[in-house]
């Protein structure tokens, strides 16, 4: 059952305490990705669960969400559109601020990145205050989409940023939570 996988996942990823700074318990996906039982068991939990939803397109968040998003939309059959951080993308963008713990940081798309209507699934791989997934769902918005979920491996419920994210009228599927 997913909740089988679920707990399957979450031992496949690793806590690093006091990284990137002390008091932050960091969680790291990368043993998950590394090992290819459990990056599959993944991948196709997400697979099975848009595969028969109407899906034009997976949106990627920078950097985590590109490793899952891309293997996503390829088993989709549907393309995959990055949001990046700010100054990266080539083309002409759409940008979206947020807020941080400390500053701001911005997001962009760009402009021919979906066209009014695409219904899309953006994908990271974990929520923390919300804050980027917001941002990127602003900007696809800003763009004409339709949002159908957001997705993420890690909730961190705590951090209050997988309830906002909803109460912004955007559904979130996570996989596991971390207090
Ligand atoms: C992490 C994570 C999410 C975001 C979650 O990315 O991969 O994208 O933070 O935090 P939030 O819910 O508070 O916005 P990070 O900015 O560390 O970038 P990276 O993927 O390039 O490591
Ligand atoms: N991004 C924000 N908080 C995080 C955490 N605790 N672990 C991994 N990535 C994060």
């Amino acid at each position: 059952s997913n909740l089988d996988y679920a707990s399957y996942l979450k031992g496949w990823i690793r806590t690093v305490p006091d990284w990137p700074h002390e008091g932050v318990m960091f969680r790291d996906i990368t043993p998950l990705l590394q090992n290819p039982k459990s990056f599959r068991v993944l991948i196709d939990l997400f697979v099975h669960r848009y595969m028969s939803e109407q899906v034009d397109l997976i949106a990627g968040l920078d950097a985590r969400g590109f490793i899952i998003g891309s293997v996503l939309a390829y088993e989709l059959n549907v393309g995959f559109v990055p949001i990046r951080k700010k100054g990266k993308l080539p083309f002409t963008t759409v940008a979206e601020e947020y807020v941080l713990e400390y500053g701001n940081a911005s997001v962009e798309m760009h402009t021919d990145a979906c066209k009014q209507g695409d219904r899309v699934v953006l994908i990271d791989d974990l929520v923390a205050t919300g804050g980027t997934m917001i941002a990127g769902y602003k900007l696809l918005k800003k763009l004409g989409a339709e949002v159908l979920e957001a997705a993420a491996i890690i909730d961190l419920p705590e951090l209050g940023g997988s309830k906002l994210v909803r109460n912004e009228g955007l559904p979130l599927f996570t996989v596991c939570e971390f207090e």
